[in-house]
């Protein structure tokens, strides 16, 4: 029986060693059509089945040159990051140890290792150590954890268990936002049945936070609805935090409960330099974020955490007579919105024992620094422009048309043509965006590999592409 694992286990190890080591020297985008990874991958579906290692073996050969590396240092997409070599490894070795991470009676070890994991998250995040916890799939399923503890603890209030009734007949909630808030949010709030109109925009100052009066005057218009009030921790575009010392005692005064979009930038707490950034939104009602950007752990690990733990297990608990569950210790089940589910614990406490505080709190600020210097020296590039100088991980750049008469849209093709080209080249990898009605390279970075020299090879990739196709603006 293990000769039968060994084969196709020791081609997965040699795969993932050639893979990891070519981070530095292969492209990082895809260099292969879709049309290809057809032909390749669609193989005759067989009655027989095939042996394992010839299917790891195939695989790899199949998918090769379809890939995205946005694990190495030189993607600067989107948010994304990598993963620590103890993440990675732990990461392997939960699948290996496929525990049905649900409840205590299926994995005892999964389960303390979750708590310990929560523990120390909160601790690094500067939470709550009272706070309830979970962890889920991504920063989408840390919304609908926390909303759903919202929606649970908002109606309580109000004599409405959502739980048995649900919402029909409910007391309306509506949701109090920024308008730059992340699809993720709507999702969640979808998810719950809530639905996008109770989503209300309040005004936000020049740089997209919500304004103490815009906020109080809301807040004051139908106060005695439901209301939950979104605030972002690290803006998707720009990485603004909103002023949570001021409007979270506002919400407050309200009875509202306050959730945090923190999927990166809650991080900074981790962070001496940074940490101001989050003074106050430690005392907020819930927070989101995400294990897969900044703190390096493979997909998928998102983190919920709840102020009100009765709320978030009034919302999640479930019970079943032919189910073992255990009252003195951790049932998972209790807490997520999944039943069986990844043991994925194993990941998160890897990564924080492998870097530790110093190693976390370096991880975050090298990052900021490369992001501030990648924005800054491709926006000093003839033919760029820095719109955005990052605060932390996340800065925007563009790419103007060249001649008098170029219009806003000739700017926005002009860009996206640019950002196109970079891409394909496969030195670096950006990701676009419109911001204040405009087209935007967008540079994150949240990779522990990413390096000075990976820095340099990326704004030497801009350059090339800017001075190669100077000639025929988009
Ligand atoms: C601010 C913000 N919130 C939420 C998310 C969603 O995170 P996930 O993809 O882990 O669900 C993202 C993803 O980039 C994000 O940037």
């Amino acid at each position: 029986m293990i000769s039968t694992y060994a084969l196709p286990l020791r081609r997965a190890l040699n795969t993932s060693l050639d893979y990891l080591e070519r981070h530095d020297d292969a492209p990082v985008s895809p260099t292969v059509t879709r049309a290809e990874l057809w032909e390749r991958l669609a193989r005759p579906l067989t009655d027989a089945g095939v042996d394992p290692e010839t299917v790891i073996a195939q695989l790899a050969t199949d998918v090769d040159g379809g890939l995205v590396r946005s694990g190495g240092g030189r993607f600067f997409a989107w948010v994304i990051g990598g993963a620590v070599p103890a993440a990675l490894a732990a990461d392997w070795l939960t699948s290996v140890w496929d525990q049905n991470a649900g409840l205590y009676a299926c994995s005892p070890a999964a389960s303390v290792v979750e708590e310990v994991a929560g523990l120390w998250l909160k601790e690094l995040l500067g939470l709550p150590a009272s706070a309830g916890f979970a962890l889920v799939t991504g920063c989408q399923m840390a919304h609908f954890t926390c909303l759903a503890a919202a929606r649970n603890h908002l109606l309580a209030a109000r004599g409405w268990d959502v739980e048995r009734k649900g919402l029909m007949g409910a007391p309306a909630i509506r949701l109090l936002t920024n308008d730059q808030y992340h699809g993720t949010l709507p999702r969640a709030i979808r998810h719950l049945g809530l639905g996008t109109d109770c989503i209300v925009p309040v005004a936000s100052d020049e740089v997209g936070r919500l304004t103490a009066s815009a906020l109080d005057d809301a807040l004051r218009t139908a106060s005695d609805v439901p209301t939950i009030v979104h605030l972002q921790a690290g803006d998707l575009n720009t990485g603004i935090f909103e002023e949570f010392g001021t409007l979270i005692p506002i919400a407050h005064e309200y009875g509202a409960w306050v959730h945090v979009d923190g999927a990166f930038g809650q991080w900074a707490a981790a962070s001496p330099k940074y940490r101001h950034l989050l003074t106050g939104v430690e005392r907020a009602d819930s927070w989101a974020t995400d294990g897969h950007k900044w703190l390096n752990v493979p997909y998928d690990c998102g983190y919920a955490f709840v102020a009100h733990p009765e709320a978030q297990r009034a919302a999640m608990s479930h019970r079943a007579s032919y189910l073992t569950h255990a009252d003195e210790a951790r049932d998972q089940m209790e807490w997520t919105p999944e039943f069986s589910r990844r043991a994925r614990a194993f990941a998160t406490y890897a990564a924080i024992r492998q870097l530790g505080r110093t190693g976390i709190t370096e991880l975050v600020e090298r990052c900021c620094g490369h992001a501030r210097d990648l924005a800054t020296h491709i926006g000093a590039l003839p033919g760029a422009e820095l719109l955005w100088e990052p605060i932390i991980n996340q800065g925007l750049v563009r790419f103007p048309a060249e001649g008098a008469g170029a219009t806003s849209a000739d700017h926005d093709r002009r860009t996206d043509a640019v950002i196109a080209a970079v891409t394909a080249a496969g030195d670096a990898f950006f990701s676009g965006t419109s911001w204040r009605g405009m087209r935007c390279m967008r540079i994150s970075v949240s990779n522990w590999l990413t390096s000075g020299a990976d820095v340099d090879r990326a704004v030497e990739a801009v350059r090339r592409c800017l001075e190669r196709t100077a000639d025929h603006p988009a």
